[in-house]
């Protein structure tokens, strides 16, 4: 499956969001991570359409939203009028999962469905087929430079084996605690798109890192 690098721009400088947007597009990563909080569904707060429309300009790779809302329906449209390319929900954060879905599907854009590490991957089965991509969380979210949470691992590997079966399509994508030196685990574990904040832009050399943890 093809590997995919997503940096998150969580992890950027927001005084020079237009530089730090260009080294992505310069490297090897084909995504770019967009992380939304609203202070409710995780204790933290981010940033919104604005900032979104700014890494939408400033790019050519594909934009990756990450909601971590409550009841993503209600801003879903927007995000996608606004630049993204793929909208990423919290199986948490709704009531109306399918309704989720359709309102992605309705925008355009690709479908996301992200599960947080104390969740069961289990309570993918009954809609593993109607998304393109599960976002495995691999930390607690809410903030950039946690410890990547080992059991994930094995979280990643019921989940690639559950859609062999029902979605051999379906994407996998990992986020929180990646760096060049644990790239390769998720790769065997059957992860395909990494996400990573701090290990990319704390870098000495954000383009080389990117490319070590493409290549690990
Ligand atoms: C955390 C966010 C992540 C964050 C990852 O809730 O979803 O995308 O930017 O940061 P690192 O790579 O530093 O763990
Ligand atoms: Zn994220």
């Amino acid at each position: 499956m093809e590997r995919i690098i997503a940096p998150s721009v969580l992890a950027a400088d927001f005084g020079h969001l237009e530089r730090d947007v260009m080294m992505v597009d310069r490297s090897e990563a084909a995504w770019i991570h967009v992380d939304v909080m609203d202070g409710h569904f995780v204790p933290n707060l981010s940033f919104g359409f604005p900032v979104l429309r700014a890494v939408r300009r400033a790019t050519q790779k594909v934009v990756d939203v990450h909601l971590m809302i409550t009841m993503p329906e209600r801003y879903i449209a927007r995000f996608a009028h606004d630049g993204a390319d793929w909208i990423t929900f919290h199986l948490e954060a709704t009531q109306d999962i399918e309704h989720c879905i359709q309102l992605i599907r309705e925008s355009g854009a690709k479908v996301g469905i992200s599960i947080k590490p104390k969740t069961t991957v289990e309570n993918l089965r009954p809609i593993l087929h109607l998304v393109d991509m599960v976002l495995v969380m691999s930390v607690e979210p809410g903030f950039g430079g946690q410890k990547f949470i080992p059991e994930s691992l094995d979280r990643i590997r019921e989940l690639r084996t559950m859609a062999e079966v029902l979605n051999p399509e379906l994407l996998i994508e990992v986020d929180g605690g990646i760096s060049s030196a644990n790239a390769h685990l998720l790769y065997e574990a059957g992860a395909n798109v990494l996400v990573a904040g701090s290990s990319v832009f704390k870098a000495a050399d954000p383009e080389a890192e990117i490319s070590k943890m493409l290549h690990a």
